[in-house]
């Protein structure tokens, strides 16, 4: 799915992006985050609208901040345990913790599909949670999730500046900060299926402090 941007062809009757290869809506919104806590604020808002049985698709570099965006997340679902890169372990678990009213929420699977050769491969984990019961985040897993789910949200970040930080009022030419790690991150967010064709991306994502939403 490398080409879906290039590939998505418009109803003009429902004025909406089809998937082409489901024909399944798809909303769309891109906004920058400035920093490691405006990613985690992304991912808090992503909470609200997130329920058990989604599926969430992270791509970026290393250190685009995928896992900072999840540990947010975690944090807004209010799920057990640090959520860090599941490097190594394919697959971490974060069961919901009771709320003040004792119900639950979705716990969190976090999973590193690097080290997966499908998203199939998941079933065989034998995890304690059900996906089912769970929101399932998926580092590095575009090109797996595709074929086996029509609903499933896209998340790509991406440095334009290559990690360069150029901080307020540096200028164009000022090139190289001292932590090659900070910086802005655009984030496309891209979410297909019927699940979510009455969820308003670019409006969730207006609601963000310390961002700059735009519609795309
Ligand atoms: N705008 C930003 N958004 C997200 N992270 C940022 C931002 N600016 C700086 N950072 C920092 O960049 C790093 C991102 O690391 P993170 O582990 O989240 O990346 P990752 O995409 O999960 O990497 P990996 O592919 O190794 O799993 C963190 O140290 C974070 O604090
Ligand atoms: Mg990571």
């Amino acid at each position: 799915m490398s080409d879906e941007t290039t590939d998505e062809t418009t109803d003009p009757t429902a004025d909406r992006v089809l998937d082409p290869a489901t024909g399944a809506p798809v909303t769309r919104a891109t906004i920058d985050l400035p920093d490691a806590d405006a990613a985690r604020a992304l991912g808090a808002a992503l909470a609200g609208v997130l329920r058990a049985g989604d599926l969430v698709i992270l791509t970026g570099d290393l250190g685009a901040g995928k896992t900072t965006l999840t540990q947010g997340l975690g944090a807004a679902l209010g799920v057990r345990g640090h959520v860090a890169s599941p490097t190594f372990i394919v697959a971490r678990e974060h069961p919901p913790l009771p709320r003040p009213d004792a119900s639950r929420g979705p716990g969190l699977v976090h999973v590193d599909a690097y080290r997966l050769g499908g998203l199939d491969e998941l079933d065989a984990l034998d995890l304690d949670s059900s996906l089912d019961e769970s929101v399932t985040v998926v580092e590095w897993g575009r090109g797996l999730a595709e074929a086996l789910t029509e609903d499933r949200l896209e998340i790509d970040l991406e440095r334009p500046r290559g990690g360069v930080h150029v901080g307020p009022g540096e200028g164009a030419d000022a090139g190289l900060g001292p932590d090659p790690e900070a910086g802005t991150r655009r984030a496309t967010l891209r979410a297909v299926g019927p699940r979510w064709a009455d969820v308003d991306l670019a409006a969730l994502t207006r609601t963000l402090p310390h961002t700059v939403a735009r519609d795309s």
